[in-house]
């Protein structure tokens, strides 16, 4: 059993403090830090001063907070997410994507104004902060004073958040009676001033992104200049590529020119280290290739991608092709806004590739998956300066965990307290228990959410 603890400490809500617990941080430089009684000191200013062993260190442990068996981990990263689909998590399985898009999201999207952003962003981000999840990058709906509703909210609970309106010229849910020539006018200005209202606030907590939904919904012009706006503005552009069959069939129907779906993109001048492009299942061997030349990033959202029958990605192709990979949620494409959730099912997923005669190549450990849930996601982000995982220097995004929830028997089975940290983190990934994170911080102050 994994024991549980006598007392319930009081959790500190700013910085600086110092807490005492088993911690399990990947590390930039490779390898992954594992102190079975470890200390991690942070700042007034929010980041991390040290991290070490507690043992020979008295002082330190004198102002400690004793957190033990509990155990620190970097704050999770979900690089994909559509804050106005939340409510219908778990909603629409069996319909391919475009039926999917067309029944429930665009609907829902739709009713995204101003009110409903004002109710369902606060929860939405409490929500991630007790799945665990401390930076997040997120699609909004079209409605421009939606977007700075859910900014609004995002600055007040304290997560890291880059978040663009979603941009579409065809296909779309905007009834409004203008040319296509006024609508492409009209979302590139308002993306423009979003981001020149959003982007790197409160010392780059808050960024902006911008979002051309995919292909199918978004003219030429669209992905071009929204692009050049991105590029201009030094922030973010993210966009769905390659995700399920009729999608790139109806690509490839709208845009006769390109070689194949990721060329679409490319022909816009779009791809490069500041483009995350979500879900990538289906790519030819030229689109890996080129993928990886051009240093754009995929978000990988295995959950979404068997919850819509869209397919399931050739994860370790892609990272032995150099590809910088990330996790997502995809919610509501995924029914569950917990990482955790997302390194199961891709795990899962791995396993089912080379049962299947899919794929030879090894699946990926539960230390690999935590860092692709979190380091390898702030770096596709281009934070991999400031968060992702704990080490000196970097802001104190972190979360505490309680894994004695994850207890098959709830305390009734034999000793178990692992000094392998692969076996601890395999249990969080594999008996996620709704309950388990106890608590998250971004730059050592405390996010509302968890428990
Ligand atoms: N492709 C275009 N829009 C969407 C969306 O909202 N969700 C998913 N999963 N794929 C998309
Ligand atoms: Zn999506």
């Amino acid at each position: 059993m994994l024991a549980s603890r006598p007392v319930t400490p009081e959790l500190p809500q700013r910085p600086p403090f110092a807490l005492r617990a088993r911690i399990i941080s990947p590390l930039a430089e490779g390898g992954t830090r594992h102190e079975p009684d470890g200390l991690i000191q942070v700042e007034a200013d929010g980041r991390i001063a040290a991290i070490g062993p507690a043992t020979g260190r008295p002082r330190e442990i004198d102002g400690a907070i004793d957190l033990r068996p509990w155990v620190i981990l970097p704050g999770l990263v979900d690089l994909h997410a559509h804050l106005p689909q939340i409510p219908n998590a778990g909603v629409g399985f069996g319909l391919t994507l475009l039926d999917w898009l067309r029944r429930y999201v665009f609907p829902l999207e739709h009713d995204f104004d101003v009110d409903a952003a004002e109710r369902i962003a606060p929860a939405a981000f409490r929500a991630f902060a007790a799945a665990g999840t401390t930076t997040v990058l997120l699609y909004g709906a079209l409605w421009e004073p939606s977007l700075d509703a859910a900014f609004r909210a995002a600055q007040e609970h304290g997560i890291r958040a880059t978040i663009g309106k979603v941009m579409m010229d065809r296909f779309t849910y905007d009834e409004g009676d203008r040319t296509p020539a006024e609508t492409l006018e009209l979302s590139l200005r308002q993306s423009a001033d979003l981001c020149s209202r959003w982007h790197m606030r409160d010392a780059g907590r808050l960024r902006y992104a911008f979002t051309p939904r995919f292909a199918v919904t978004c003219t030429a012009e669209m992905l071009r200049e929204s692009a050049r706006l991105a590029a201009e503005a030094g922030a973010l552009w993210q966009t769905h590529l390659a995700e399920d069959a009729g999608e790139i069939a109806e690509v490839l129907r709208l845009f006769p020119e390109a070689m194949d779906y990721l060329d679409v993109y490319d022909r816009a001048g779009a791809l490069g280290p500041h483009a995350v492009l979500a879900h990538a299942v289906h790519l030819s061997d030229r689109e890996v290739a080129r993928l990886a030349e051009s240093g754009a990033r995929v978000a990988h959202c295995p959950a979404s991608n068997l919850f819509l029958a869209s397919g399931m990605m050739p994860l370790a192709r892609y990272l032995d092709a150099g590809i910088g990979v990330g996790l997502g949620s995809d919610v509501a494409g995924g029914p569950d806004l917990s990482i955790f959730g997302a390194m199961r099912i891709g795990a899962y997923a791995q396993v089912a590739r080379r049962a299947a005669g899919l794929d030879d190549r090894a699946v990926l450990d539960p230390l690999a998956w935590l860092r692709l849930g979190t380091l390898d996601g702030a770096a596709a982000l281009g934070q991999a300066d400031v968060t992702g995982s704990l080490e000196p220097g970097k802001e104190a995004d972190l979360i505490v965990v309680d894994p004695a929830v994850t207890d098959p028997l709830r305390g009734e089975g034999p000793d178990w307290d692992p000094t392998d940290p692969e076996e601890l983190v395999s249990r969080l990934i594999f008996r996620t228990h709704p309950d388990m994170v106890l608590g998250a911080w971004v730059r050592g102050r405390r996010l509302a959410g968890p428990a």
